[in-house]
């Protein structure tokens, strides 16, 4: 059935090995994200089974929940990446060994949860370096030791680091300088309250370049301190997300998708008649290409990102999209398509993360 969405198990297995060599090699655990793919079953059971793999995580509980009873049996930690809900404490305590955390209500809240589930549940104080997303602003210090004074008094809860997010919300590249700032925040906590931080998590898949080896210039070099990484998009697609280059060892083109054409017709390329907002309320502006072949495919923005998305038939144009409609034109193409045709596309993290999620859209695997 279409659409569907083929997972390359292989090539995904290769990503896999490449980012986790880099990842040891550079000193650091290696936490893999699986919300780009929706934690897709065969791609989580690659995971478990994969040495490199130390912990795994995902943004939303529902996912941790899918394999955090076979991730525990195979030695692997389920994290949870976003700052809990206050509803879903109790939730997050039986799926997750680790949670991140800045807010001490909530913090509070999971202790109580913990305490009624008899464990002891980890987290990760998040600070904020400049991203402006989640965590305790790095300036104010005070209020990161007032965090920690309150948290240590918890019963059932387990201070296991400092981490930090960066190039989400931002677009803020993780450096030397900035990322030191974090190792050193974590330096005077442990001073300060003498504990010991297990973790310090230096970012997402746009910190892996700095892991580039003793030839980088300083500046884009992980300090040292930095022992964690926790990667999504570098793992999935192969991408360093800092510089937008392409990481060594690693494919693009390890999930390809596929849609079916259920009209083709020559038309013109400027709508008729006054124009007013599209299925999005937006006044979109149309490229005079004269009369065209348009081809519509059974998948539309419900399903996927239209900018997110490459034709491997180099010769095919996206034009746009409304909710279940994908508009390409084809006149270029060397290939004579037809109705019950498919196209396929190579797919950016918005593409990807959105077919991964529609349920609409078949999953298979190579
Ligand atoms: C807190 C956090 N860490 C890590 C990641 C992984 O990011 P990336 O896919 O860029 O590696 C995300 C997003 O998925 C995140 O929100």
């Amino acid at each position: 059935m279409y659409p569907r969405l083929i997972y390359d198990l292989t090539k995904l297995r290769q990503n896999l090995d490449a980012v986790s060599r880099t990842t040891h090699e550079g000193g650091c655990s290696m936490m893999v994200v699986t919300k780009g793919v929706c934690a897709d079953p065969r791609v989580v059971e690659l995971l478990i089974s994969h040495p490199g793999v130390d912990f795994l995580a995902d943004s939303r509980v529902k996912n941790l929940e899918t394999y955090a009873g076979k991730a525990r049996v195979a030695g692997k930690k389920i994290v949870l990446l976003r700052l809990p809900m206050l509803c879903e404490v109790d939730d997050v305590v039986r799926c997750a060994d680790i949670s991140f955390n800045s807010e001490l209500t909530t913090i509070a809240a999971l202790n109580e949860a913990a305490k009624r589930a008899d464990v002891i549940h980890n987290i990760l104080l998040m600070i904020d370096l400049g991203d402006l997303r989640e965590g305790i602003f790095f300036q104010n210090e005070d209020q990161i030791f007032h965090a920690v004074e309150e948290i240590l008094k918890l019963e059932h809860i387990h201070l296991y680091g400092v981490g930090v997010n960066l190039t989400c919300y931002g677009a803020i590249i993780p450096k030397n300088d900035n990322l030191s700032q974090l190792v050193q925040i974590a330096d005077r906590i442990r001073s300060r309250f003498g504990i010991s931080l297990e973790m310090v998590s230096g970012g997402n898949s746009s910190s892996i370049y700095l892991l580039g080896g003793n030839d980088a210039l300083a500046e884009c070099r992980l300090p040292e301190g930095i022992n964690n990484l926790r990667l999504g998009e570098s793992f999935l697609l192969g991408n360093d997300t800092a510089y937008e280059t392409k990481l060594p060892g690693t494919c693009s083109d390890t999930m390809l998708l596929e849609a079916q054409i259920i009209e083709l017709k020559e038309k013109p390329s400027l709508p008729i008649g006054e124009p007013g907002v599209d299925a999005f309320g937006q006044k979109p502006v149309y490229e005079d290409r004269g009369v065209i072949k348009r081809a519509i495919l059974a998948i539309g923005k419900q399903d996927v990102e239209p900018g997110s998305m490459t034709p491997t038939d180099p010769d095919v144009d996206i034009l746009g999209a409304s909710s279940d409609h994908l508009i390409v034109d084809v006149i270029r193409s060397k290939i004579q398509y037809g109705v019950g045709d498919t196209l396929t596309f190579t797919l950016g993290y918005g593409g990807m993360l959105k077919a991964a999620t529609s349920p609409y859209v078949e999953k298979t695997y190579r």
